[in-house]
């Protein structure tokens, strides 16, 4: 059984009862945030970008549970922070006891410099979970689909600074998800969206709406 928990903005926690992976952990700071930095639980964090409402409370929530943070090398410096980490790149793939974690494109700044920011096919609890991370679409998503069959696509959907409904569910089609879960919208007015345009617009998918602080089953 693998639980899906969403925090907020594109911040959300994975777990099959054995291993918690949490991703873009912004939380303070962040108005849906629904669950404080202090409480919230990791065994791996990953890190999408640099931009801080994707790494935000990371570093913190590193220390405090020795969870290991996973991104690429150039956003690894926690100002001497003891934090594990797994520095790695675009394409690679790692293996973990829960399953594998691979890092794949994102179009989209890195919020360092000379960094890139990616997106995370994560095997997990007997399914395939694709993370986009902050992107606009690109036909590439293709190829990722064609890799692994993707049971749950997470996708911004909030415009200005990424895909907007009508992208995301492009971005649907392109990858053959079978269920997708739109994140990174309402957290501000600037990436206000209905997403039950975002329900309307795909086709081929189910589409499953969480709120912040709300659990579902990824079956
Ligand atoms: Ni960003
Ligand atoms: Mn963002």
């Amino acid at each position: 059984m693998l639980t899906y928990t969403y925090y907020g903005h594109a911040c959300f926690l994975l777990d099959d009862g054995a291993s918690k992976i949490l991703c873009d952990p912004f939380l303070t700071g962040n108005p849906l945030a629904a669950i404080n930095e202090r409480d919230v639980q990791a065994d791996y964090i990953l890190v999408t970008h640099a931009h801080g409402d994707h790494i935000g409370d990371a570093p913190n929530i590193a220390v405090r549970t020795d969870a290991t943070v996973v991104g690429i090398p150039e956003i690894m410096d926690f100002g001497g922070q003891r934090v594990k980490t797994i520095g790695m790149n675009l394409g690679g793939t790692v293996k973990t006891e829960f399953g594998f974690i691979r890092m794949v494109p994102a179009l989209h700044s890195a919020g360092i410099p000379g960094g890139v920011a990616c997106g995370y096919v994560i095997g997990v609890g007997g399914k395939v979970v694709y993370f986009a991370g902050d992107t606009s679409l690109f036909g590439d998503m293709k190829l990722i689909g064609a890799r692994d069959k993707i049971d749950y696509a997470i996708l911004p959907i909030g415009g200005h600074y990424t895909m907007d409904p009508v992208d995301a569910a492009k971005a649907v089609e392109l990858l053959g998800a079978a269920n997708a879960i739109p994140v990174h919208y309402n957290t501000w007015d600037i990436i206000k969206q209905d997403p039950q345009n975002f329900v309307k617009l795909v086709t081929g998918a189910t589409v499953h709406i969480v709120k912040p602080g709300q659990s579902i089953e990824l079956a």
